[in-house]
């Protein structure tokens, strides 16, 4: 059984060959890489949604050469140690080119009890990407804002520097299930801004909540990442500081041999509460 749900009706989506669709007939192809694309133009607010080419091309040379392995490790492990024994879907919101997407759903093939993984972004060129590189994935392309699943069909939300829709995490996901999300810390790419900023604000502690989740756990992790001038300038453009940045900056930052920065991220989880969840039949 699937997840989806049609983005126009809110019937659940069943695949019949390369097509997804629901009981009134509203159809959505699956793109020749294997994803799908679930966000209706009349759902975009803009032509292009989501990161751009350029962003997702630093993104992806950035995280292939490992510089955020010992964050994706981290999730993995906190998440694989969540799991139920049973079979899970789990949804990575803004999965951008699919780099934790790939390792969870590595997890979740492990997992005696086996499942299922989604990944979810508005940007198609991202998605695309993700779905041409990871085929163990399921990779669509919608938005935060309305998740195109079915009510309480998730066992967890991954959600790594994306933008969410609290409601629509609280609608999907299973009561017990959980959502786990990374944000930046306070020194989070601290010489990376001070080449910004004449100076640099350290990242405010923000304390999340979301209605109807418990926060069950909070940690932190952080390291100096040795980069190169040319990793250095991958990171800026794929960070939001890049569209504050001088063109300049960039072209400095590439010359350099050497590139010292440190990573601070803050790695949370939160519980569904059951207290409110009304299911839909009693059966
Ligand atoms: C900073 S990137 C993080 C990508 C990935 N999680 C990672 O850490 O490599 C944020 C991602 O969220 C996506 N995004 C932005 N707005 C979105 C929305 N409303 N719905 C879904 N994805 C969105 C962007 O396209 C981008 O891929
Ligand atoms: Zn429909």
């Amino acid at each position: 059984m699937s997840c989806y749900q049609c983005p126009l009706c809110h019937l659940p989506l069943t695949l019949s060959g390369n097509v997804w669709s629901c009981e009134r007939q509203h159809r959505f192809d699956c793109a020749r890489e294997g994803y799908v694309n679930l966000l209706p133009v009349q759902f975009k607010r803009s032509k292009v949604p989501g990161d751009n080419q350029e962003m997702m091309r630093s993104r992806r040379e950035f995280l292939d050469a490992g510089h955020y392995q010992p964050l994706r490790d981290r999730v993995v492990e906190l998440i694989r140690d969540l799991l139920p024994a049973r079979s899970v879907d789990w949804l990575d919101i803004g999965c951008g080119e699919g780099y934790y997407t790939a390792a969870l759903a590595a997890a979740v093939a492990e997992h005696p009890g086996g499942g299922e993984v989604y990944g979810l972004d508005i940007a198609k060129t991202a998605v695309r990407a993700a779905a041409r590189r990871y085929g163990q994935v399921r990779f669509c392309v919608a938005s935060s804002q309305r998740l195109p699943f079915t009510d309480a069909a998730l066992d967890g939300i991954l959600r790594i520097y994306a933008p969410c829709n609290p409601a629509e995490m609280s609608r999907t996901v299973k009561p017990g299930g959980r959502v786990v999300t990374v944000t930046p810390g306070p020194r989070h790419l601290y010489q990376l801004k001070a080449r910004i900023y004449p100076q640099v604000m350290l990242h405010p502690f923000k304390d999340e909540s979301f209605d109807g989740f418990t926060a069950k756990h909070t940690q932190s992790l952080g390291y100096r990442m040795d980069l190169t001038g040319e990793e250095a300038a991958a990171l800026l453009q794929m960070t939001p500081f890049a569209w504050r940045a001088a063109q300049d900056v960039t072209a400095r930052l590439s010359e350099l041999a050497h590139f010292a920065c440190e990573t601070d991220f803050i790695i949370r989880v939160w519980r569904r509460d059951a207290a409110d969840y009304i299911p839909d039949s009693t059966v």
